[in-house]
C-alpha cells in the first residue's frame, strides 16, 4: 500500500524557516551580542502591567465577548479617531485580535479564495508569504530597493496586478528596513487600489514608531477605509509583546468573516491582556513618547555607525531596524551573519530571510542598550576588516 503523507501539502509546500539553523546556532553560544530579535528591549510600563495584575485580583478571568472587551473597542475607536481622523463603530467595525499576528491570517483567510494573488512589497516581515499560502492564496511580491529607500512605489504594485488579484498587503514602517512610504506615494497606491476594486491588508503595528516623519493611516486616505483591513495592535508601542493583543478595523462586513473564524478558532483574547490595552491607551502616551526618544537616539547612532564601518544604511525612518548592505564584503548575506555569529558573536538576520531583495542586506535592530550597540559595531567594525571583498 502507498505510504499515505501524514503532513497536509498546504503545510509541505510553506519553504522551512531560514533562520532556524542560525538560531539554534546561537542558543548554544555565550556572549553573543544580539541585534537580531525584533520587539522592545523595555518591558511593559508598570501602570499597564498593574491593570493586568488588577484583571487578576478582581477575578477578571473569564472569556470576553468574542469581539474583545467593548472598553477596549471603544478606547480603540477614539484612539482612530484623534490619531487620524477615522470613524470606526465600536460596535461592529473592530475586532480584538490575538496580536497582529492573528489579525493578519484572519484578515487573509477572510478574504482569499484558493489561487487569488497578494501582492506586497520584498523584503517584508517573515508571515506574509506563509499566512498567504495557508489562506490559499498565490504571494507576489513587488521588489523595493535602497535607491528608494525600499518605499513601494505604486506603479510596480499596478504592474503585477492580474484578474486573480485580490488584494496588497502593505506593511509600513517596514520589518525588516524601518521604512517609510510617504503620503504622496500612498495617494497613488490608494488611486491604484481603488481603480482595480483591491483590498488593502495594512499592517501598521510600528505605527507609533516614526522618527521625524508622520505616519500615514492607509485608511484615512480618501475612499480607503472601506477598503482597507487595518491592523494594529500594543505589542511595539508599549512594549507588550508578552500580553498577545491586537485588533483590526474594517468595515462590517470583513469583520463579521473575520469574526467568524476566529470565534471558532480564538474565541477571544485573553482577557488581563485587553484590561492591560485599555490602561495602555488611556495613560500610555507619555512612556510611548520616552521609548520612541530613546529609539531615535540609538537609531541615529547605529546608522552612523554602520556607515563609518563601511556598510552602507539608508536613514530608516521607522521601526527599530536598520537594513545596511553588506554587499561590499562579497558575501551572501546568509554567509555574514554566520560568521559574524561564530567570528565575532553578534548576532543579526540575513536580509534574504524576508525575500529576494533582502539579499545583500542584514537586519540590525536597535531595541538594545546603547552599551550592547556600541560594543555590536566594534565587534562588527573588526569583522570587517578581516572580510572586505
Ligand atoms: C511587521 C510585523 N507585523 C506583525 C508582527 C506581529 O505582531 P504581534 O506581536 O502584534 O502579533 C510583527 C512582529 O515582529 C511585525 O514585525
Amino acid at each position: 500500500m502507498e505510504e499515505r503523507n501524514l503532513i497536509s501539502k498546504r503545510v509541505r509546500d510553506i519553504p522551512p524557516s531560514g533562520i532556524r539553523r542560525f538560531f539554534d546556532l546561537l542558543a548554544s553560544m555565550e556572549g553573543v551580542i544580539s541585534l537580531g530579535v525584533g520587539e522592545p528591549d523595555f518591558v511593559t510600563p508598570w501602570h499597564i502591567r498593574e491593570a493586568g495584575i488588577y484583571s487578576v485580583e478582581k477575578g477578571y478571568t473569564s472569556y470576553t465577548s468574542n469581539y474583545g472587551l467593548l472598553e477596549l473597542r471603544e478606547e480603540i475607536a477614539r484612539y482612530l479617531k484623534t490619531r487620524y481622523g477615522l470613524d470606526y463603530d465600536p460596535g461592529r467595525e473592530l475586532l480584538i485580535t490575538v496580536g497582529v499576528s492573528e489579525g493578519l491570517d484572519l484578515a487573509l483567510r477572510a478574504i482569499l479564495d484558493p489561487g487569488d494573488e497578494v501582492i506586497t512589497p520584498d523584503p517584508g516581515y517573515v508571515s506574509y508569504m506563509p499566512c498567504t499560502m495557508l489562506a490559499g492564496g498565490v504571494f507576489i511580491p513587488v521588489p523595493t530597493t535602497i535607491e528608494n529607500d525600499f518605499q513601494v512605489k505604486a506603479q510596480d504594485i499596478e504592474r503585477r496586478i492580474t484578474p486573480r488579484t485580490k488584494a496588497v498587503l502593505l506593511g509600513y514602517p517596514n520589518n525588516p528596513t524601518g521604512a517609510v512610504v510617504a503620503r504622496k506615494e500612498l495617494l497613488k497606491v490608494a488611486e491604484v487600489v481603488g481603480r482595480h476594486n483591491l483590498i488593502v491588508i495594512s499592517d501598521e503595528v510600528y505605527e507609533r514608531l516614526v522618527y521625524g516623519v508622520e505616519h500615514t493611516c492607509f485608511a484615512s486616505l480618501p475612499g480607503m477605509k472601506e477598503r482597507t483591513i487595518l491592523l494594529s495592535g500594543f505589542s511595539k508601542a508599549y512594549a507588550m509583546t508578552g500580553w498577545r493583543i491586537g485588533y483590526a478595523a474594517a468595515r462590517e462586513e470583513i469583520i463579521e468573516a473575520m469574526l467568524k473564524i476566529h470565534q471558532y478558532t480564538m474565541l477571544c483574547a485573553p482577557i488581563m491582556g485587553q484590561m492591560a490595552a485599555i490602561e495602555a491607551l488611556k495613560e500610555g502616551d507619555e512612556q510611548v513618547a520616552e521609548m520612541v526618544a530613546e529609539y531615535d537616539k540609538r537609531r541615529r547612532i547605529m546608522v552612523k555607525g554602520l556607515n563609518d564601518i563601511g556598510l552602507t544604511c539608508f536613514e530608516p525612518r521607522g521601526a527599530f531596524y536598520t537594513f545596511p548592505s553588506i554587499k561590499s564584503t562579497g558575501l551572501s548575506s546568509d554567509e555574514f551573519a554566520e560568521r559574524l555569529l561564530l567570528e565575532d558573536k553578534v548576532a543579526v538576520i540575513p536580509g534574504s530571510t524576508f525575500g529576494q531583495c533582502g539579499e545583500g542586506y542584514i537586519r540590525c535592530c536597535y531595541a538594545t542598550s546603547m552599551a550592547e550597540i556600541e560594543e555590536a559595531l566594534n565587534r562588527m567594525s573588526r569583522f570587517l576588516k578581516r572580510h572586505r571583498a
